[in-house]
């Protein structure tokens, strides 16, 4: 993956004058085509008065868990420990919610907004155990350029 050319076009994207949910849509979108393994790349947003996650704009196929409570699932468990999880193999994990049969691996880091958990970014891949350094950097770098969008 070209890191430096995926943060240039998240730059971009936050320069236009789009609405934010447009702007985390592109950035999906971006995401998923600049990088091979990221099969399904979306958000989830924190709603602090029900303790859930509600699904926001995503890139992939659609998916019924546009709700998880936090703690339930990788998902949830990120918004409990607000810290970015790896999960090299899915068939391991035990709090784990299926999305689909094809997906083989997770990524999830959390969005902080003036230090309070806020969202997250949501990454499945088909492949095995795909992700490093790069990803986990990545990623970390454009939640932290996306955070006034929450
Ligand atoms: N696998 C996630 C659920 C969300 S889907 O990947 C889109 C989880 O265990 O929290």
């Amino acid at each position: 993956m070209n890191v430096e050319r995926i943060i240039t076009q998240v730059e971009e994207i936050l320069k236009q004058k789009e609405k934010p949910t447009q702007k985390l849509q592109l950035i999906c979108n971006i995401l998923q085509k600049e990088v091979s393994h990221y099969d399904w790349v979306g958000f989830y947003m924190l709603e602090p008065t029900t303790q859930t996650l509600k699904l926001g704009p995503y890139k992939g196929k659609p998916t019924t868990h546009t709700s998880i409570a936090v703690g339930k699932g990788v998902c949830g468990q990120v918004a409990q420990n607000q810290t970015t999880m790896i999960v090299q193999d899915v068939s391991k994990m035990e709090n784990y919610i299926a999305c689909s049969m094809e997906v083989q691996s997770e990524i999830v880091v959390p969005v902080f907004k003036n230090k309070h958990f806020v969202a997250e970014i949501d990454i499945d891949s088909h492949a095995y155990a795909p992700f490093g350094e790069t990803d986990k950097n990545l990623l970390e770098e454009i939640s932290r350029l996306i955070a006034d969008l929450f």
